[in-house]
């Protein structure tokens, strides 16, 4: 039963997302689903982009959207503060997709050292939530995945829509130097996670921190 359920959920997840097997889950912070911990290590996005929802343009099916990004949800769009990503025709705004919801994410990424890996990639993983199997208009359906990738080329994080895969599967890719990541600061060698606001390491917790994060673990 378990490995099936892991051979299912790698067989939907790689259609849109390469070599998803070889990452693991994160452990996602209970009060901020815009930041992760592996073992020992912290991936956090909430400073990514100067205000949430960032709007990002790219093609989707039948013409040009508006994605409405926001890690934490509340996009206001879509009529649901849960929505991580709301699909907005640019030609008809009043046609609103909500294309993954914040609270059933998934966050896919090295849990053991990601800090001591250069080119570094993870994932995240907003499905919508399940809806009636009578719906036939692609609710219930829509998922997104952000592909991280750090690239020390880059300066400040370049954000793109990939597009839509069939069917109703979103893509969202974000390259940068310092874009979340978990981070070493080569001086104090303090870990912590890469703040794409400042380029600077901002200490992550402790593992006695994150025992006392996840009482029930
Ligand atoms: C987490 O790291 C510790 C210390 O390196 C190690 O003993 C443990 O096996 C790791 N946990 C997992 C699930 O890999
Ligand atoms: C990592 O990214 C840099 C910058 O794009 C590139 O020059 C380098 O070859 C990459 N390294 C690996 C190991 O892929
Ligand atoms: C590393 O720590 C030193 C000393 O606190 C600080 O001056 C420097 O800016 C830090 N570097 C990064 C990349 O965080």
């Amino acid at each position: 039963m378990f490995q099936t359920s892991i051979i299912l959920s790698c067989i939907l997840i790689s259609i849109f997302l390469k070599n998803i097997c070889l990452a693991s889950l994160l452990l996602i912070d209970p009060k901020n689903p815009c930041r992760a911990y592996g073992n020992a290590s912290v991936y956090d996005i909430t400073d990514l982009v100067d205000t949430w929802p960032v709007a990002l343009n790219g093609p989707g099916f039948g013409g040009k959207y508006i994605y409405w990004w926001s890690c934490a949800g509340n996009t206001g769009k879509c009529d649901d503060t849960d929505v991580a990503v709301c699909q907005q025709r640019a030609d008809a705004p009043e046609l609103q997709f909500n294309a993954g919801n914040v609270s059933p994410q998934l966050w896919y990424g090295l849990f053991n050292g990601p800090a001591s890996k250069s080119n570094l990639t993870w994932d995240i993983v907003y499905p919508n939530h399940q809806a009636n199997p009578s719906f036939i208009d692609g609710t219930g359906i829509r998922v997104t995945a952000v592909h991280f990738i750090v690239d020390s080329a880059i300066e400040k994080p370049i954000l793109t829509v990939d597009g839509e895969e069939k069917y109703t599967e979103y893509s969202i890719t974000v390259r940068g130097k310092c874009i979340g990541q978990p981070a070493i600061n080569q001086t104090t060698f303090v870990q912590g996670y890469c703040d794409p606001k400042t380029g600077q390491v901002v200490p992550g917790p402790y593992i006695n921190k994150i025992i006392k994060l996840f009482p029930k673990i």
